[in-house]
């Protein structure tokens, strides 16, 4: 077909046309009914708030159930995702119901990276499907959908306003999930501080730019309690599991010495409008803005990472192949570089350390040159002394052995003294001194 034919077909007005009986097309509703039902559903829920306020507690209530719950310690270095899937089945509906617990939130003395592991766990779960999206056989159809459809957020109901942590942490979750703020432990402040507190919270969000998830108006139906829900945000909630007779009835509720907390009577709490508006009217809204809308806007930044465009400079559609090869090109690139990068810091630090390697051994050189030198010189020494020693031991020794012949010369001449007794003492007083004899100073 010429493209000219095609535009006109294109811009042709549809006819409207009636039928002449039944057909059977007015089943299609039904049959996305069954086959949903077929499929079970999947839903996921993200409780932060503060260790202790009731998270646990409000998911036992809202489903009336007993959830596994793990009391988590105040000593958590840093906040860590615990999430936990269960299999629920109401009439013939199946659920599969993710909870995941923000365990120790609030509980570090720095939180300033409080807000990061929450963002880190919906970043995955978006990168999952993701990745799930762009495979060639992909099996979406029987998927685990993880993505966190709803944040439940607990405020403490410390009567005053919120603190920086909540505001920081909602601001970083608000493009990427849908907030739903709470006020949790709803018994523990007075109507009139409550009613206070709510006003106070609702307008630091807004001051502070901070998006929570709004009951959607735009569908008929539910338009009016929707819009009339919107205004009772933030809900003030309390939650229990246990059962307490009021008149004759049975109901959950928390008692005090002083009276009862009813979960389920709206003059006492909003747990029944959360419950409402959470699971009865705005399940299925809230599983599509979360595809709609925050895991578009993750998959939109991820595709522009890497590269992808709708349309080129030219307003054309832009082609998967050239988008391919460019991102190639630019990978090996950089790939290149880097290679190039790393080749030059290598030869650098070879060069450092010959030249290190140089300089030590110069130094070393040197150290040996000044330690022969005073070795020859204490070698020098040690000959002049030993030379002296010697003259002294040669000296000495000749000055023994005429000691020596002295002495032998005087024994002899002793020996024979009685027989020239007389002869000898004439001549005693003309023999050399005996001192003279002794300090060797008398030659034969
Ligand atoms: P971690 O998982 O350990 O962070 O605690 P959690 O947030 O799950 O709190 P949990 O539900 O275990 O409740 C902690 C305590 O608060 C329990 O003693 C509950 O009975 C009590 N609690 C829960 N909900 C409420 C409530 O609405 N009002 C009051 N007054 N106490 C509550
Ligand atoms: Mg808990």
């Amino acid at each position: 077909m010429a493209a000219t034919d095609l535009e006109r077909f294109s811009n042709e007005e549809k006819r409207n046309l009636s039928l002449g009986g039944h057909v059977g097309f007015d089943s299609l509703p039904d049959q996305l009914v069954s086959k949903s039902v077929t499929q079970g559903f999947s839903f996921n829920i993200l409780c932060v708030g503060e260790t202790g306020i009731g998270k646990s507690t409000l998911m036992n209530t809202l489903f009336n159930t007993t959830f596994e719950t793990e009391e988590a310690s105040h000593y958590e270095s840093a906040v860590r995702l615990r999430p936990r899937t269960y299999d629920l089945q109401e009439s013939n509906v199946h659920l599969k119901l993710t909870i995941v617990d923000a365990v120790g939130f609030g509980d570090q003395i720095n939180k300033d990276e409080s807000y990061r592991p929450i963002v880190e766990y919906i970043d995955t779960q978006f990168e999952n499907y993701l990745q799930e999206e762009l495979k060639i056989r992909r099996s979406l159809f029987n998927y685990h959908d993880t993505r966190i459809h709803v944040c439940l957020y607990f405020i403490t109901p410390t009567g005053h306003s919120l603190k920086s942590l909540d505001l920081v942490t909602m601001k970083k979750l608000d493009s990427k999930v849908n907030i739903i703020p709470i006020i949790a432990k709803a018994d523990t402040i007075s109507k009139s501080e409550l009613h206070k507190f709510k006003i106070k919270v609702m307008s630091e969000l807004v001051s502070n730019g901070v998006q929570i998830y709004q009951f959607p108006t735009d569908d008929e139906a539910v338009a009016e309690i929707n819009s009339v829900m919107n205004a009772h945000l933030p809900f003030a909630v309390v939650g229990s599991t246990e059962e307490v007779k009021v008149g004759n009835k049975l109901v959950r509720a928390r008692q005090y010495p002083w009276g009862v907390v009813q979960v389920e009577n709206e003059s006492h709490c909003d747990f029944v409008k959360l419950r409402e508006m959470l699971i009865r009217v705005n399940m299925e809204d809230l599983r599509e803005q979360t595809h709609t809308r925050h895991y578009e806007l993750y998959r939109r930044c991820k595709l522009e990472e890497m590269g992808f465009k709708d349309t080129d400079p030219d307003s054309q559609p832009f082609s998967l192949q050239e988008t391919y090869e460019t991102k190639r090109k630019e990978f090996l690139g950089e790939l290149q570089r880097k290679e190039e990068e790393m080749r030059q810091m290598f030869v650098n630090k070879v060069k450092e350390t010959e030249a290190e390697l140089k300089e030590k051994e110069r130094e070393l050189h040197e150290k040996f040159e000044h330690l022969k030198r005073i070795h020859q010189e204490e070698k020098r020494k040690v000959e002049e002394k030993r030379r002296e020693l010697e003259e002294e031991m040669n000296a000495f020794n000749r000055r023994k052995v005429a000691v020596e012949t002295l002495q032998s010369q005087s024994l002899q001449a002793t020996s024979q003294q009685p027989l020239k007794k007389d002869k000898d003492k004439k001549n005693f007083f003309s023999l050399p001194s005996a001192c003279s004899i002794a300090t060797g100073r008398y030659v034969n």
